[in-house]
């Protein structure tokens, strides 16, 4: 039975893609390629420190994908433009159907589970006025390797005191899923683009298109 909730952050209860208007502002005509390859370099970067075994939390992982994508776009930022846009991250806007979805699930405990830095989780909550909603704000931090490493889901299952099965992950990000999944949590797809399934070996236990599907989809 399903009695509890930890959600993914970026691209699942912030949007990434608003960081494009101090990227576009920075860099005109170029926000949205930048946008695009910061985002897939930066989860790249997580990925490869972690098999590399050389954790940087998250805020140093995203700045390192932001100068990657400068440099392969042929922009030349400046520290104070990279500052600039990298504050970006501190206030993400809340997509609009979370706060509705919310409500709606009730009493059942919601947890936040991110890549995020503790700095950046608290910043973002705080930003959305979502102090307090969440029983416990989990950061890959403190284990020292990003997801979808099965030490990051023991988070879940060491911080909120339940059974993994009794777990339920909402990602929007498919491989986090699938990692959830390969660890025993439960886990929801908020497939928010419509994306295919990754061929991961491994199906969500429900996929919804908007948050405001999910408390029927958890029911
Ligand atoms: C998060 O951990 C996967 O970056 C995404 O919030």
């Amino acid at each position: 039975m399903l009695k509890a909730l930890v959600f993914d952050v970026y691209g699942t209860l912030f949007d990434v893609r608003s960081v494009l208007g101090r990227c576009e502002e920075v860099f005109p005509g170029r926000g949205a390629d930048l946008t695009a390859l910061w985002r897939a370099k930066q989860l790249e970067y997580t990925w490869l420190r972690s098999l590399m075994s050389r954790y940087e939390d998250f805020w140093q992982v995203t700045r390192d994908g932001l100068i990657f994508a400068c440099r392969t776009l042929g922009l030349a930022p400046s520290d104070d433009q990279i500052e600039h846009v990298m504050a970006s991250y501190l206030t993400l806007s809340l997509f609009p159907d979370i706060a509705a979805a919310l409500g709606a699930l009730g009493s059942l405990p919601c947890s936040i589970l991110s890549n995020g830095s503790p700095t950046m989780l608290d910043s973002v909550v705080r930003h959305a006025e979502l102090e307090g909603r969440f029983r416990h704000v989990l950061s890959v931090h403190e284990v020292g390797a990003y997801k979808p490493s099965p030490a990051v889901y023991q988070l879940a299952e060491n911080h909120i005191g339940l059974a993994r099965d009794e777990i339920g992950l909402v990602s929007s990000n498919c491989w986090d899923v699938a990692g959830a999944k390969a660890f025993g949590l439960r886990a929801y797809w908020l497939n928010r683009q419509k994306a295919p399934l990754e061929a991961l070996g491994f199906e969500p236990d429900g996929v919804i298109h908007s948050a405001a599907e999910l408390v029927s989809v958890v029911a």
